[in-house]
C-alpha cells in the first residue's frame, strides 16, 4: 500500500447539550444585562451540560455521529484524540474514558491540552500520523463543559463560556490537494496566566484554601487576551493559507475561533473577508474552546453552507497561549 499523499476529513458530528442559560438567565445571577452581553460579546444563549453528564458523554454523541456520517464502526479507528481542558478526571484521560464508551477496542487513546486552539493543534498531528503511516482511521473530538469551571460570581467570565462536543474522523488519501492541507501553530507559555485554572494540579493541589479562593474555576485577564487575540489571529491564518499554496481570495469560507463576536469580525476585516464569507455560531452557542471550531463546521455542513470542493480556513486562539490556523479542502463529509 502506497503511502498516502493526503489526509481527509470523511465524517462530521457535533452535540450541544439540551439546557440552555440566556442572557436574561446570568442577568439574575450577576451584575450584568443582556444588552452588555450582546453588544460586547455576541452572544444571546449559551448550552450548559446537565449534572450527570460529563464531557465524555458529550464527546461520544458527537464522535457516533461523526462515524455514521463516514460508515466507519468504533472498531476501525486506530487513534482517538480528544481536545478538552475540562477531561472527566485528570487521569484517566478524556480519550480513554471515550475509548471505552465506544467500544474502540483496537484504538490508543489520549487528550490534548490547548484549549481553544486544541482541535487545530489536533489536526495538525493527525495528518503527520496519517501521512507518516502511523495510523490509517482517526478520530479527533473537541469537547469542553467549560460550566463545571466557571465562576458564575465572575460577571466578566461567566457570560462567555457554554457546553459543546465536535468531532471529525480522519483518513489517508491518495489524491493530493484535498483534506487537511496545511496546520500552522504557535505558543506563548509567558502569558499563560493570562488565562488560565489555578487550582487542582500539581503547582495549587486541591485544598481548602483553593476552593475556598475559587482556584478551581477559570481566570482570564479579558482585556489583554482580547488584543493578543485581535493582532495574532490574522497572522497565524495568513501563514497557514500560504502554507496551503493558496491566497486570501482562494478561501470560501473563514471559521473562526467563536471567543467574542468583536474578534472575529476584527479577524474577518484583517483577512479581507466579506462577511458572508464567516460561520458564526457564537450567539447560540457562546465560547465552548476546543469545540468551538467542530461544531461551527458541522453546523455550517448541516445548514449546507459548506459543499464539496470549498476550501476552509479555520483559525484559533487561547489558553496557553495558544494559536492555530488550518486549510481544508472539504471532500463532502
Ligand atoms: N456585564 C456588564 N459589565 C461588565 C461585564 C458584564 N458581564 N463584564 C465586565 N464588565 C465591565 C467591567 O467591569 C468594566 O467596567 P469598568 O470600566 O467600570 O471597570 C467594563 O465592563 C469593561 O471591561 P473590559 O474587561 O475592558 O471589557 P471588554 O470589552 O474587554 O470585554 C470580554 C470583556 C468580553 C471578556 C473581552 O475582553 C473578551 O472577549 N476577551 C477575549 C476572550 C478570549 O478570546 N479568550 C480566549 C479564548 S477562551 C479559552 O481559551 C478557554
Amino acid at each position: 500500500m502506497p503511502a498516502p499523499r493526503s489526509a481527509v476529513i470523511r465524517g462530521i458530528g457535533a452535540y450541544c447539550p439540551s439546557r440552555v442559560l440566556t442572557n436574561s438567565d446570568l442577568e439574575k445571577m450577576v451584575d450584568t444585562s443582556d444588552e452588555w452581553i450582546r453588544t460586547r460579546t455576541g452572544i444571546r444563549e449559551r448550552r450548559i451540560a446537565d449534572p450527570d453528564e460529563a464531557s465524555s458523554d458529550l464527546a461520544l454523541r458527537a464522535a457516533k455521529q461523526a462515524l455514521d456520517t463516514a460508515g466507519w464502526s468504533p472498531t476501525d479507528l486506530d487513534i482517538i484524540m480528544v481536545a478538552t481542558v475540562t477531561p472527566d478526571y485528570i487521569f484517566p484521560s478524556c480519550a480513554c474514558t471515550l475509548q471505552g464508551k465506544l467500544g474502540a477496542t483496537r484504538a490508543a487513546a489520549f487528550d490534548m491540552s490547548a484549549a481553544c486552539t486544541g482541535f487545530i493543534y489536533g489536526m495538525k498531528l493527525a495528518k503527520a500520523l496519517i501521512l507518516s503511516m502511523q495510523a490509517k482511521r482517526i478520530l479527533l473530538v473537541g469537547v469542553e463543559t467549560l460550566s463545571r469551571i466557571t465562576n458564575y460570581e465572575d460577571r466578566a467570565t461567566c457570560i462567555l463560556f457554554g457546553d459543546a462536543a465536535g468531532a471529525v474522523v480522519i483518513e489517508g488519501s491518495q489524491n493530493e490537494g484535498e483534506g487537511i492541507l496545511s496546520v500552522a501553530i504557535g505558543s506563548d507559555g509567558d502569558k499563560g496566566e493570562l488565562l488560565y485554572m489555578p487550582g487542582g494540579g500539581s503547582k495549587h493541589p486541591a485544598s481548602h484554601e483553593t476552593v475556598d479562593g475559587k482556584l478551581h474555576t477559570l481566570h482570564m485577564a479579558g482585556n489583554e487576551v482580547f488584543k493578543i487575540a485581535v493582532r495574532g489571529m490574522d497572522a497565524i491564518a495568513r501563514k497557514a493559507i500560504e502554507e496551503a499554496g493558496c491566497t486570501l481570495k482562494d478561501i470560501d469560507l473563514l471559521i473562526p475561533h467563536q471567543a467574542n463576536i468583536r474578534i472575529i469580525d476584527a479577524t474577518a476585516k484583517r483577512l479581507e473577508m466579506p462577511p458572508e464569507k464567516v460561520i458564526i455560531t457564537i450567539e447560540r452557542f457562546g465560547n465552548t474552546s476546543a469545540s468551538s471550531i467542530p461544531l461551527s463546521m458541522a453546523e455550517a455542513v448541516r445548514e449546507g453552507r459548506i459543499q464539496p470542493g470549498n476550501l476552509l480556513a479555520m483559525v484559533a486562539f487561547g489558553g496557553g497561549l495558544t494559536w492555530g490556523a488550518a486549510v481544508v479542502r472539504w471532500g463532502g463529509a
